[in-house]
């Protein structure tokens, strides 16, 4: 059996959580899977992943689901669109039932704090798979399609269109981390949140990234690639001001050739057509989005076998295994 580096965080809570050869090795490996799918059997035997969600999904609940099925372990859909997780029951007792019996818990959830909380009261890794403010595993798959196509991390430049959103903020962290250029394009008022961005900046000090917050369209001129995401995020609410905010916005044609020709087009999905990506961009030969749609599932697949490593495990005490929980509960009693 192959062995995979053990992370240094428990949890995948924000990209943040890794550091620069965290993200090479899990990219590596994502790879690898990717193209020899033999190595993945096994990986995940006798392993159960609890899978919450608050908020819908088509791309995390399916990339997770067959991975672990592929992986020769186990995924458990847990709905908590009607019932938010601390409703009936606090997140900490949520968790520390869960780790009872599961070797990890992926969580979708309204609030960063749930999936904080969720971490704190486990052993276990927590890995977040959207909250209002990360994506994480977005972002590693995006990263990986990106290194399909050719993007160096040292000397290329992805361009963000729309709004600053979590899927926004874990590709600024991702920049932070890996020293490539991003330039975030926004209409006023909806840019990224400043505490992530100072703190990436700061990151961005010993990586080399180049971070840039701008309302300027032309700025995404030469980019490798131009992403964006819907103008109104799950959980959020809608108003006409900010569509009209966002029409200028919207990825077209037009759009598409301040970038330059060559430059490639990305979306994490679900996208609105008509809204913020036309047709002709989003079916066009530069469009990439299916790729970042399949790699969620290498991605993740290679994220899951880094953290559950066994010397991750051994390193952080975390119960991978149930019977860990059952020795410490015969030696309280003995004692
Ligand atoms: N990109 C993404 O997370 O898709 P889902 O909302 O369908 O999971
Ligand atoms: N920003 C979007 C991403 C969906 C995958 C949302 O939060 O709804």
């Amino acid at each position: 059996m192959t062995s995979f580096e053990p992370i240094g965080s428990k949890d995948l809570l924000r990209m943040s959580d890794l550091a620069q050869h965290e993200v090479h090795g899990i990219l590596a490996t994502a790879a690898n899977f990717k193209r020899n799918p033999a190595q993945l059997t096994g990986a995940l035997a006798g392993k159960s992943i609890c899978m919450l969600f608050e908020k819908p999904s088509l791309r995390t609940r399916m990339s997770f689901e067959v991975g672990a099925f592929r992986m020769g372990g186990q995924a458990i859909y847990l709905d908590h669109k009607d019932s938010p997780i601390g409703k009936r029951e606090t997140i900490s007792d949520y968790g520390k039932n869960i780790e009872r019996w599961c070797h990890a818990i992926v969580a979708r959830v309204h609030s960063h704090a749930t999936v904080a909380g969720l971490a704190t009261a486990t052993h276990i890794p927590v890995i977040n798979t959207l909250c209002d403010m990360h994506h994480p595993c977005q972002a590693l798959a995006d990263l990986q399609t990106l290194l399909e196509r050719g993007f160096h991390f040292n000397h290329s430049r992805l361009a963000w269109v729309g709004d600053g959103n979590n899927v926004c903020h874990s590709l600024i962290e991702a920049a932070s981390i890996l020293g490539f250029g991003i330039t975030v394009v926004t209409p006023k008022g909806f840019e990224p949140d400043a505490t992530i961005v100072s703190q990436s900046v700061a990151r961005s000090m010993r990586s080399g990234a180049r971070i840039e917050i701008t309302n300027d369209i032309g700025a995404i001129q030469g980019a490798f690639a131009v992403y964006t995401d819907a103008w109104t995020s799950m959980g959020q609410t809608d108003s006409a001001a900010k569509t009209s905010a966002f029409e200028p916005y919207r990825v077209d044609r037009e759009l598409m050739a301040i970038a330059g020709p060559k430059a490639l087009f990305m979306h994490c999905l679900p996208a609105h057509r008509g809204e913020e990506v036309t047709d002709e961009v989003i079916d066009s030969t530069n469009s990439v989005v299916f790729d970042q749609a399949e790699n969620r599932m290498h991605a993740q697949n290679a994220l899951l076998c880094h953290l559950l490593s066994p010397q991750a495990v051994a390193s952080k005490g975390s119960a991978t295994n149930p019977a860990h929980f059952n020795t410490r509960t015969q030696e309280t009693t003995r004692a």
